[in-house]
């Protein structure tokens, strides 16, 4: 079923406002997926972002979904073939880390919620325009971190971002804090050898403070 621009950008805000921080996710082996989301939701940080960066990233949202109290996402979606693999592997958001026209009329075909990355104001206001008043900021730290967000917030007020791309417990308050930022994106909740080790007591415990974060 197909969905419009403005409804892509609604569920994604509804998906934003679960939680401060959307964990982004590398995931290496698929049988771990299923026990680090329940850790990261048990710590609070039910969106999760799996990124189609490894072989296991599909079989993950797949194994992801079925977890209870979870929302699996599929981050890195490039082309319009990532997007159909992510949508049958049942993720129910979609992350970019810019946007084409091709990527997001393929999001709408199938109903895939896109939560697409800017980082000018050009490529924000072609975005506003298109419908999508919910953006993802990347590379957050690298484009202009906190200050060029909240420079973006008087001139376009009707846009709400994610930032992602250097967050971190140390910075994120700094988003967090903006008017224009309806939550942020990192992966540090997830360390690659807690993950690998099966470490679930540490990443729940990271992702109870990311989730306690104020906004
Ligand atoms: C990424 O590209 O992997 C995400 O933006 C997360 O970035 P981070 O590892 O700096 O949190």
């Amino acid at each position: 079923m197909s969905i419009t621009p403005t409804q892509a950008s609604a569920e994604a805000a509804r998906i934003c406002e679960a939680a401060p921080i959307v964990p982004v996710l590398v995931v290496e082996d698929a049988s771990r997926a299923a026990g680090l989301a329940g850790a990261l939701i048990r710590g609070g940080l039910p969106a999760l972002e799996v990124t189609l960066r490894t072989p296991a990233a599909l079989d993950a949202i797949r194994a992801m979904a079925e977890v209870p109290g979870g929302i699996a996402g599929a981050g890195t979606l490039l082309t319009p073939e990532d997007v159909i693999a992510a949508k049958q592997a049942g993720a129910k958001f979609g992350v970019s880390p810019g946007a084409t026209d091709k990527l997001l009329d393929a999001a709408n075909e199938v109903g895939l919620p896109m939560l697409p990355g800017a980082s000018t104001a050009s490529e924000a206001m072609a975005l506003l325009e298109r419908g999508y008043h919910v953006q993802k900021f990347f590379p957050a730290e690298a484009a202009g971190g906190a200050p060029f967000l909240k420079s973006l917030a008087s001139p376009l007020p009707q846009i709400r971002f994610c930032p992602t791309g250097g967050v971190s417990p140390d910075n994120a308050q700094s988003y967090l804090s903006l008017p224009n930022v309806i939550c942020a994106g990192g992966s540090w909740v997830a360390p690659k050898d807690a993950v690998a080790q099966g470490d679930w007591d540490q990443i729940e415990t990271l992702a109870r403070a990311a989730a306690a974060l104020p906004r």
